[in-house]
């Protein structure tokens, strides 16, 4: 990400008419890695170039909030190695890229479960969040250790709690609360979503709050993803006609 950016809107798009908040599927790293003979670890690297340049693009447009879908609850499944070398690539990307998100005003929040999560991944999420705490342009959140089923069943366990308790009734469960019990309390939801590398499905991320969202599929692999990307990203949301289930 380079230090210091100038912010612009491209003449096509007025303020009002870009996403507030983008929620993004980084995938396709792997494919892409195999297409080129390289192991698929090389995909990682790779992605978090890529990753670099979204984060560019949302502060150069004035985007309020991102959220990467960047390790799933499930991906503790895949191979050791490519688990390790994904860890390790966050925690260098944290150590080395936290100083640029100051200077550019972009606080890191991190989304997901902590529970197992180990001391140095934990003090790697501290870190991020605490060194950005007081900056209030772009929202970087970085689901990590995420799964939405079990974001809503943590949500659903501690609301059942408060009531267990007395401290609230049966009655006061609306969306409203729900939505302040999940790891996103806070944010708003997510006007569009986008998926790299041609598949068309949420896979476990946003479950609730991609109610509403547009979603934007594209073809390219995530390590190729670019400015001209995250332009034709814009341009789609933007032909889009939101209703909400009125009639517009
Ligand atoms: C999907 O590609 C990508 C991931 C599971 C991990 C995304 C991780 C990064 C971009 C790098 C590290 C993250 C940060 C925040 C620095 P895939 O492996 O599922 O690709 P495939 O579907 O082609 O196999």
């Amino acid at each position: 990400m380079d230090s210091a950016l100038a912010k612009s809107t491209p003449l096509e798009f007025t303020p009002d008419q870009l996403p507030v908040h983008i929620g993004v599927i980084m995938d396709g790293n792997g494919r892409w890695a195999q297409a080129r003979g390289k192991h698929r670890t090389e995909g990682h690297r790779a992605g978090v170039e890529a990753l670099r340049r979204l984060i560019t693009c949302a502060v150069e447009f004035d985007i309020k909030y991102l959220t990467i879908f960047s390790f799933s609850s499930e991906n503790w499944q895949r191979p050791a190695d490519e688990v390790n070398t994904i860890l390790g690539l966050m925690k260098k990307f944290v150590a080395s890229d936290v100083g640029t998100f100051v200077q550019n005003n972009v606080r890191v929040r991190i989304l997901g479960s902590r529970v197992g999560l180990n001391n140095s991944v934990l003090k790697m999420i501290d870190d991020a969040e605490q060194r950005t705490q007081h900056c209030t342009g772009l929202q970087l959140n970085v689901a990590f250790n995420y799964g939405a089923r079990s974001e809503m069943l943590d949500a659903a366990k501690s609301i059942a709690a408060k009531v267990a308790s007395g401290e609230i009734q049966l009655d006061d469960i609306d969306e409203n609360l729900f939505s302040q019990s999940l790891y996103t309390t806070g944010l708003p939801d997510p006007d569009v979503i986008f998926r790299t590398s041609g598949e068309q499905r949420l896979s476990n991320f946003l479950l609730w709050q991609a109610a509403y969202s547009e979603f934007v599929f594209s073809e390219e692999y995530w390590p190729d993803f670019d400015r001209a990307s995250f332009l034709r990203l814009l341009d789609a949301y933007t032909g889009r006609k939101r209703r909400f289930g009125c009639v517009g």
